[in-house]
C-alpha cells in the first residue's frame, strides 16, 4: 500500500529522532459577528517596587548616594578628607537633620573635602550636562567657597566648577557640570576652597536631561521604556516594601510627599532579605515619592494603583502576632488610606488636596482604586481589611478596593483568601504567581472555569521562573501563552502586572525582571516585549477563537486568543506556538461582512530557535519583535507559524 507523504516524513523523523517539520493545516475560527466581553483599558500594566535598586540608583535619576547624610553611618557612600564634621544643630531640614561642616584643613598644603561614590559609580555621558545642587550655610560671617569636580576612575579631573556661599542662612546653590567624556565609574568630589568653614546638606547631582526635563526627575531611558509598554495600570510602591520588614520600616506615603529635602529616609527592606545578595547601603530617600509616582502614571497614560499597608508587617518575616498592628490600632492606617484619596483627588481647599496643588498639580490625579495589603494571608488579614473597606465605602462608595489572595496561586490560604474577599465584596482580588514553565502552560486555562459571581481578578505579580532564573526566551514564550488565558477571560481578569519591573545589574536581589540596566544603559528583556505586544494590541472586546469548537489552550502546543478593537477597526489575533514544529494554521474570520477590504494587515513576531537566549546589555536585540505584512485570502488568513514563536496578527480595515 502506498503510504501518504506525511506518514513517510513521520517515519523518517522517528528513525532520525527528530520532530516532523511540517504538519497538517490546523483550522482556527474567529467568530467576528459576536463581539464579546469588554477588555478593560487597565488590562495590561506595570508593577513598580523599589527592589533591585529600582528607585534610588535606578528610575530616580539622583546620582549621589546618601545625599543628606542620614544613613545610620552618616558618611556611608562618602570618603572625607581634612576636617569634616557631621552635625545636626540648627539643621535645614528637621526630618533629615544631619549635615556636614567643612573646616579649613589648617595647613596650606592640606585639603578638606569629601567625595561620593554614587550608586555603583557616578556615570556620566560625553557632552551631557549635570546639575549639581547643595544646601549651604556659613557658620560664621564671611565668604565660603567650594570646588566641585567630577573625577574619573583614575582620579583625573573630568570637569570642575566653583560655588560661592554668601549667607548665614541655609540656601540652595547650584551649578551645571558638562562631562567631556563618557565615564561609567566617575565620582563627585568637593574641595573646600575658602578659609571660612561651610555647612553642606542635601548634596545632589542629576542629569539635566531627565524624563520630561524635571529637576527632581527620572532617568529618561527607563521612564521611556515604561511609556513604550502602553500600560493601562501602574501599581506602586510594592510589593513587600509596603509591609516593611517590621511596621517601623513599612512604606508610609505621607513621608514621601512635600519638600524633597525633608522626606524622611527609610531603610529598604530588600537590604537584607537575601543574605546571598546583601546590600547594607540600600535605603529609600523617597525622592521619587507618591507625588512623582502619580505624575508618572499620568505621563505614561496608566491608571494609578497605590498599595497601602493594612497594618501587617511582612508575614514571611513576622510570625509573632505582636509584630502587627492589632485591629484596635488600625485607625491611623485607615486614615492614611482616606487621606491618600484626598491627596490624589481632593479639592485644593482640602488639607491633602492643597499639598498636591502646592507640589505643582492642582488638577486631581483621578484615583479610582487602591489595594489594601500586599500579599497577605490567614485570618489576620480579613479582620484588618474589613474596617478599611467599611471606612472607604462610607466616604467613597464607588472607589474600588483590591484585596489579596496571598503569595500562592492555590492551596488552603489561597482558598481562604478568596472566600474572605468574596465575603468582604472587594472589587478585585490580587493573585501572585512565580512559577515554572510547565505551570504557566498548564494554567493557560486557569480562569476558564472561575466563579463569575465574585470579585474580579488582578494578576498583580507574575513571572515565569526557569531554573536558571534568567529572562530567557523560554520564560517569555510561556508567559505569552499563559496570557492568552487572561485575554480570553477578560470579563473576569481585569488587570495584570508582571513583577518585578527593574533590576540594576550590579545591585539586584531578585530575578528575573522586566528591564535591566546599569548606570549608562538599559535593556528590555524578551519578557518586556511580550508585555509590550499585549499592551499595544489590547483591543476593546474579546472574540471567540476556536479550533474544533474548543478554545486553543495547548493542543499541538498552540495557545491563541482574539480581540476586536473598535476604535481602529482591527481584528487582533495572538498565537503562541510552543511546540517544536512549524505549524500551518488557517484562521477563518467567520461572519465577516461581505465587501470588507483590509487596508493593513501585519504580523509581529517574537521568535528564537534558542529557548535559552536573553537580551542583555551587551546584546540587547537578541530577540525583538519583527513586523511583516500579511495578506488574507477573502476571510481566511493562512499562516505558517515557526516553532517557538509568539505572533500577533493585526487585521485592520
Ligand atoms: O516581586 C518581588 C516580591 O515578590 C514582592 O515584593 C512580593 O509581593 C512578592 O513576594
Amino acid at each position: 500500500m502506498k503510504k501518504p507523504l506525511f506518514f513517510v516524513v513521520l517515519m523518517f523523523s522517528v528513525i532520525l529522532g527528530t520532530q516532523p517539520t511540517i504538519s497538517q493545516t490546523l483550522n482556527m475560527q474567529v467568530d467576528v459577528k459576536k463581539v464579546g466581553s469588554p477588555i478593560q483599558s487597565t488590562m495590561y500594566g506595570i508593577f513598580f517596587e523599589d527592589i533591585n535598586y529600582g528607585a534610588d540608583g535606578g528610575l530616580y535619576a539622583e546620582m549621589i548616594k546618601n545625599r543628606s547624610f542620614e544613613f545610620p553611618q552618616s558618611l556611608l557612600g562618602w570618603t572625607s578628607f581634612g576636617k569634616v564634621e557631621v552635625r545636626d544643630d540648627k539643621p535645614a531640614f528637621t526630618n533629615n537633620p544631619h549635615f556636614v561642616r567643612l573646616h579649613d584643613a589648617g595647613h596650606s598644603d592640606k585639603q578638606t573635602g569629601l567625595d561620593n561614590e554614587g550608586f555603583f559609580g557616578v556615570a556620566v555621558k560625553q557632552n551631557a550636562t549635570y546639575r549639581f545642587s547643595v544646601w549651604g550655610r556659613l557658620p560664621e560671617a564671611g565668604t565660603g567657597s567650594i570646588r566641585v569636580e567630577l573625577i574619573d576612575g583614575a582620579s583625573n579631573v573630568l570637569v570642575k566648577e566653583n560655588l560661592t556661599f554668601d549667607s548665614k542662612e541655609w540656601k540652595k546653590y547650584q551649578v551645571i557640570l558638562k562631562a567631556p567624556k563618557t565615564e561609567a565609574k566617575a565620582r563627585l568630589r568637593i574641595f573646600l576652597t575658602s578659609k571660612a568653614a561651610v555647612d553642606l546638606d542635601h548634596v545632589s547631582l542629576f542629569p539635566v536631561d531627565t524624563w520630561k526635563g524635571r529637576e527632581n526627575g527620572l532617568r529618561k531611558d527607563l521612564a521611556q521604556a515604561l511609556y513604550d509598554l502602553h500600560p493601562g495600570v501602574f501599581r506602586f510602591p510594592g510589593g513587600c516594601i509596603v509591609e516593611g520588614t517590621d511596621l517601623e520600616t513599612r512604606y508610609q506615603w505621607k513621608n514621601t510627599v512635600g519638600q524633597v529635602e525633608n522626606r524622611k529616609l527609610n531603610e529598604n527592606r530588600w537590604q537584607y532579605t537575601f543574605t546571598h545578595r546583601f546590600f547594607p547601603d540600600y535605603f529609600q530617600t523617597y525622592g521619587m515619592g507618591f507625588f512623582e509616582l502619580f505624575q508618572l502614571s499620568e505621563d505614561i497614560g496608566a491608571e494609578p494603583l497605590p498599595v497601602l499597608s493594612c497594618g501587617l508587617a511582612c508575614q514571611f518575616q513576622n510570625k509573632d502576632e505582636k509584630a502587627h498592628a492589632s485591629v484596635k490600632e488600625l485607625d491611623p492606617y485607615i486614615q492614611d488610606a482616606l487621606d491618600l484619596i484626598e491627596f490624589a483627588n481632593g479639592d485644593v481647599t482640602t488639607k491633602w488636596g492643597k499639598l498636591r496643588a502646592d507640589m505643582g498639580h492642582p488638577t486631581p490625579f483621578n484615583l479610582k482604586m487602591m489595594a489594601v495589603g500586599n500579599e497577605q494571608w490567614g485570618a489576620l488579614y480579613p479582620e484588618r481589611l474589613e474596617p478599611f473597606v467599611k471606612a472607604i465605602r462610607a466616604k467613597y462608595p464607588t472607589f474600588k478596593i483590591i484585596g489579596s489572595a496571598g503569595p500562592s496561586p492555590d492551596g488552603k490560604d489561597f482558598e481562604f483568601g478568596w472566600k474572605e474577599m468574596k465575603r468582604l465584596k472587594t472589587d478585585l482580588v490580587d493573585e501572585h504567581y512565580y512559577k515554572d514553565p510547565k505551570w504557566f502552560l498548564t494554567n493557560a486555562t486557569r480562569y476558564d472555569a472561575y466563579d463569575r459571581k465574585g470579585p474580579k481578578v488582578f494578576a498583580g505579580e507574575y513571572a515565569c521562573h526557569v531554573q536558571s532564573v534568567k529572562n530567557n526566551f523560554e520564560s517569555a514564550l510561556c508567559e505569552a501563552a499563559f496570557m492568552t488565558g487572561f485575554e480570553r477571560n477578560a470579563d473576569l481578569v481585569q488587570m495584570c502586572t508582571y513583577a518585578p519591573l527593574f533590576a540594576h545589574v550590579d545591585g539586584y536581589q531578585w530575578r528575573p525582571d522586566l528591564i535591566w540596566f546599569d548606570n549608562l544603559r538599559s535593556v528590555r528583556s524578551v519578557n518586556y516585549y511580550v508585555q509590550q505586544l499585549y499592551g499595544m494590541n489590547k483591543g476593546t472586546n474579546v472574540l471567540a477563537l476556536t479550533m474544533n469548537n474548543q478554545p486553543v489552550t495547548g493542543k499541538d502546543g498552540l495557545y491563541a486568543t482574539a480581540a476586536w478593537d473598535k476604535s481602529s477597526k482591527t481584528y487582533i489575533i495572538k498565537i503562541a506556538n510552543t511546540s517544536d514544529k512549524e505549524q500551518s494554521v488557517s484562521i477563518m474570520l467567520a461572519g465577516l461582512k461581505k465587501g470588507v477590504v483590509f487596508a493593513k494587515s501585519t504580523c509581529t513576531k517574537l521568535h528564537s530557535p534558542d529557548l535559552d537566549v536573553e537580551n542583555t546589555l551587551e546584546n540587547p536585540n537578541a530577540v525583538v519583535p519583527v513586523e511583516i505584512p500579511v495578506t488574507l485570502d477573502g476571510n481566511v488568513l493562512n499562516v505558517k507559524l515557526e516553532s517557538k514563536t509568539f505572533a500577533v496578527y493585526r487585521l485592520q480595515y
